[in-house]
């Protein structure tokens, strides 16, 4: 069993959350495990509790437009969200439940040691770097110890603000170079350290 395959078994039997209860499947992620760029969304909603997979819906359909965009597939990338089961009603995740699910999220980029993480969205901005406002930080390398980590509009607030399609469609736009940089300086050869966000744990 690969590591990640191991790793989405152990979330699937999570109930550290009430709202586990609640859901038809965790979505704990999908992509290859060597992708090169990881994509965090919010949480799972409606159709990605129905199907056990991210960003299925409207916003992942917007999504895909996106990384068509680029040149890219989703199946060329990895895509997972800070929380991995839907909150019922599609609420705002708690602050205990991104703090319950926080392990899952390092022990994915333990494994896969993305080159590029991309935030969608303010709550996945807000999982690496507290207090920073999105639409001050959208389009902008917010932090690159160990991965160089991105902010970007969550694609379902571009979908309903027809204002922000334009921001979000001129921030994808820079992942290519962002990559390309990543490559070049070999950043995912990097040796951990402790102050380095704690991204990638040995
Ligand atoms: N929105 C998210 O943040 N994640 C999903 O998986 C779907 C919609």
């Amino acid at each position: 069993m690969s590591p990640l395959t191991e790793l989405y078994a152990q979330i699937a039997n999570c109930h550290r959350c009430e709202i586990a209860r609640y859901r038809t499947n965790a979505v704990p992620g999908e992509g290859p495990e060597d992708a090169e760029i990881m994509f965090i969304g919010e949480a799972p909603g409606y159709n990605e509790d129905l199907q056990g997979r991210p960003f299925v819906g409207q916003a992942g359909m917007y999504l895909e437009k996106l990384l068509a965009s680029i040149g890219l597939t989703r199946q060329q990338v990895y895509i997972t969200n800070v929380i991995k089961t839907r909150p019922p009603n599609n609420r705002e995740p708690l602050p205990i439940e991104v703090q319950n699910c926080r392990p899952w999220l390092d022990r994915q980029l333990e494994i896969m040691r993305p080159k590029v993480i991309v935030t969608l969205g303010r709550y996945s901005l807000s999982a690496f770097v507290p207090n920073k406002s999105i639409s001050k930080a959208h389009g902008t390398v917010v932090n690159q110890d160990g991965a160089i980590i991105y902010a970007m509009y969550h694609p379902a607030a571009a979908l309903h603000q027809a204002s922000l399609r334009k921001e979000i469609e001129d921030d994808v736009r820079k992942i290519p170079t962002l990559l390309a940089e990543a490559r070049a300086t070999a950043r995912a050869q990097f040796e951990p350290q402790p102050q380095q966000l704690n991204l990638f744990k040995e």
